[in-house]
């Protein structure tokens, strides 16, 4: 058994037993209560999965393992003279719960090198589609081409036991991270790049061989790569791709199939799509005002007349956040030390200046602050990946390694399939009456 293997198998087997023991001791405690509120508004806030790798705090953000963002930028090793995270030692911190040492994350890349082979029929499928196509049903589409070489769905067809379904996913899991920087690349290069490839580096971390598929060799950009594949990992489990993941793996779909339907969640404009609307909604601001450095008046106006036309602000608002997202402080951060003289970059600032004091104003929106998506176009750009339709997939590289490491914990702990209770509105009228003796509002 490899080593990630064998920590994750010896942690995920002690975790079993206890929560066994949680169950049988507390099974029958109450974690929560439901409002109707709850139930037409989108399941917000009701506590309702269980999901290992990261715990989100509405004030604080994200914490992976325990770790917040900062801690992770200062604690995961980093790639020869780098000063951002390898993505790999978050993976490994995710699935184990330990920050790795270097020699270990030395060996994930290694590892994830040795399994990155894409067989040469998900490049045909993608070639199937017309150029055209949108890079995340691309993406989508590739991952789904992949699904043949599913360990979990050949070894369930043999007759696998439920004891051992977290090894053949564990397996689909190392096989799926390792391949989707080159199916990413490939895709980009198609459709950007009259389809001329960049072979693989294979003397490179996941995310700098990333960055170099993708056609850059600028070191700062390789660095925003892998400190970007690291933020947008995971985010708990009730998001969109999280949640969809999860959903779609409970029915014993194998990782291809439930990662393909959590990147189609990923694909919504609420979702991950944001990054892409940011960028073409700044250029958009751009063009209209005719300057590359708009003052903050100039983009308060601008702001007021997106919302007077029924759009939102793209990359503002959270449905769990309350302040400012800790992973648009982790890429200012990088920006203001990498990219502090791009026009593009200061219009981030001053919207973040600006768009809040507005959203409040509006009485309604839960949080008026930037979420990840408001930095990541404008840093992208500055290094030449103008591209904005394409970030998304960027985005789904990197949400894999949260989402799988969350399945391989699902079919360690046995998670059943997941079936929640709907009711019509017929219902909640009799039993608004039977419980409260309310009449229905008309
Ligand atoms: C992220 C998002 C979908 C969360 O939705 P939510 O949990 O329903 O948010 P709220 O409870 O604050 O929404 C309450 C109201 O404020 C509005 N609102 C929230 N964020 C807004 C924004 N950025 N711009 C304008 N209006 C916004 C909602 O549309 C809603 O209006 P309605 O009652 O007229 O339908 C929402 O903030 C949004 O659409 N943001 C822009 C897209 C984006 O950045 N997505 C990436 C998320 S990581």
């Amino acid at each position: 058994m490899d080593p990630l293997k064998q920590q994750f198998y010896e942690k995920s087997q002690a975790l079993a037993k206890e929560v066994k023991g949680l169950l049988k001791a507390h099974g029958d405690k109450k974690v929560d209560d439901v409002a109707l509120d709850q139930l037409y508004g989108g399941m917000r806030d009701i506590t309702s999965m269980i999901w290992e790798p990261s715990l989100l705090d509405a004030e604080e953000g994200i914490r992976f393992r325990g770790y917040s963002i900062p801690e992770l930028r200062e604690k995961l090793p980093r790639a020869p003279n780098g000063q951002e995270p390898l993505p790999e030692g978050l993976f490994w911190l995710m699935l184990v719960g330990d920050i790795p040492t270097q020699e270990q994350v030395k060996w994930l890349t290694e590892d994830w090198v040795r399994r990155a082979n894409v067989p040469e029929h998900v490049f045909r499928a993608i070639d199937a589609l017309p150029v055209e196509t949108h890079p995340m049903t691309k993406f989508s589409v590739g991952i789904m081409a992949m699904q043949n070489t599913s360990v979990f769905a050949q070894h369930y067809t043999m007759g696998m036991k439920k004891s051992e379904y977290w090894d053949a996913t564990y397996e689909d899991t190392m096989n799926l991270i390792a391949r989707l920087p080159r199916l990413a690349a490939y895709i980009f290069r198609r459709l950007y790049h009259q389809g001329e490839q960049v072979l693989p580096d294979i003397s490179l971390d996941w995310g700098g061989n990333f960055a170099h598929m993708l056609g850059f060799e600028d070191e700062g950009f390789r660095e925003y790569m892998r400190l970007f594949l690291t933020i947008h990992a995971d985010h708990e489990g009730g998001n969109g791709s999280a949640h969809t993941t999860h959903l779609v793996g409970s029915m014993l779909s194998d990782p291809y199939l439930s990662l393909s339907a959590g990147m189609n969640a990923l694909s919504g404009p609420l979702h991950g799509l944001a990054n892409q609307e940011v960028l073409r909604w700044i250029l958009k601001m751009v063009d209209t005002l005719g300057t590359s450095k708009p003052s903050r008046e100039q983009i308060a106006d601008y702001v007021k007349s997106t919302l007077a036309s029924g759009q939102v602000i793209p990359g503002y608002g959270h449905a769990v956040l309350r302040k400012p997202d800790p992973r648009f402080i982790a890429q200012r951060q990088f920006a203001e030390a990498n990219t502090p003289d791009s026009d593009l970059v200061q219009i981030v600032w001053k919207i973040f200046d600006v768009v809040p004091p507005i959203l409040s104003s509006l009485g309604k929106v839960k949080n008026p602050w930037p979420n990840v998506d408001a930095h990541s176009g404008s840093i992208l750009l500055h290094y030449g990946l103008k591209e904005y339709n394409y970030y998304t997939v960027i985005f789904g590289v990197s949400r894999a390694l949260g989402v799988l490491a969350a399945q391989c914990w699902s079919r360690a702990l046995g998670m059943p399939l997941e079936r929640p209770k709907s009711v019509t509105t017929a219902w909640v009228k009799e039993h608004l009456v039977k419980e409260y003796g309310v009449v229905a509002a008309h």
